[in-house]
């Protein structure tokens, strides 16, 4: 790139350009470099995975289950539950701690897998949306209240949503829709159907009420 190039990209707005141009410009620009940034990363993972750099033997719990994987020291939960256990309910979005489409309960606590090293969870519990289900089948309350609401558009968000949702549920069994929406503000929609979820995620915590009485 020479400087002229350079000097062309902070050229202010010329002025047949409205705001909504220059915005729709940015976010698309983001949306090129957070997806280049997520493939330079997947490919440089899956060069080192061919090449066996550093590869590590580790169990881990997952799902209240002993899972074995070849693990890189530097490899993300994320990437190992996916990739390698095939547990592909965690979703990657941002793969940068933004938008909570990750999220996992590490003992109880929900945690952005996508920034969690594997080999720190070595002697935890790690649960996953494919984990929340009972054994014979029947879906955890919060599953079970999006049914009922029809709360997700895409659903992508969705297993992030409902994993933040439990660990927030079980500390806070009955709180305000406010003090919910606050519980699950580290995570984000791209369909921007917070209303609904959010619907949706106190149904969850209905449900979940009901089946403590029970
Ligand atoms: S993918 Fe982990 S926070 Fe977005
Ligand atoms: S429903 Fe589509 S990202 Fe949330």
């Amino acid at each position: 790139m020479t400087e002229n190039d350079d000097a062309k990209m902070i050229e202010p707005p010329q002025s047949g350009l409205t705001r909504r141009d220059l915005i729709k410009g940015v976010i698309l620009g983001g949306v090129a470099i957070s997806s280049s940034s997520y493939l330079f990363r997947a490919s440089t993972l899956a060069a080192q995975t061919s090449r066996g750099t550093g590869d590590r033997l580790l169990t881990i719990n997952v799902n209240g289950q002993q899972r074995r994987a070849d693990v890189m020291k530097q490899e993300t939960l994320a990437w190992t539950l996916r990739h390698k256990l095939g547990l592909t309910g965690t979703k990657l979005g941002c793969d940068r701690a933004e938008c909570g489409s990750c999220t996992v309960l590490i003992d109880g606590v929900p945690h952005y897998s996508c920034s969690v090293l594997t080999h720190t969870v070595r002697d935890k519990k790690v649960l996953t949306i494919e984990g929340l289900a009972s054994p014979d089948g029947a879906l955890h309350p919060v599953q079970q209240g999006v049914i009922d609401e029809q709360g997700f558009q895409c659903a992508f968000c969705m297993p992030g949503f409902i994993m933040a949702a439990v660990a927030f549920l079980k500390a806070n069994p009955d709180p305000t829709r406010m003090e919910l929406a606050q519980g699950l503000s580290g995570n984000l929609c791209r369909c921007q159907d917070y209303d609904k979820i959010l619907t949706a995620m106190m149904r969850g915590a209905e449900n979940m009420r009901s089946a403590s009485r029970a």
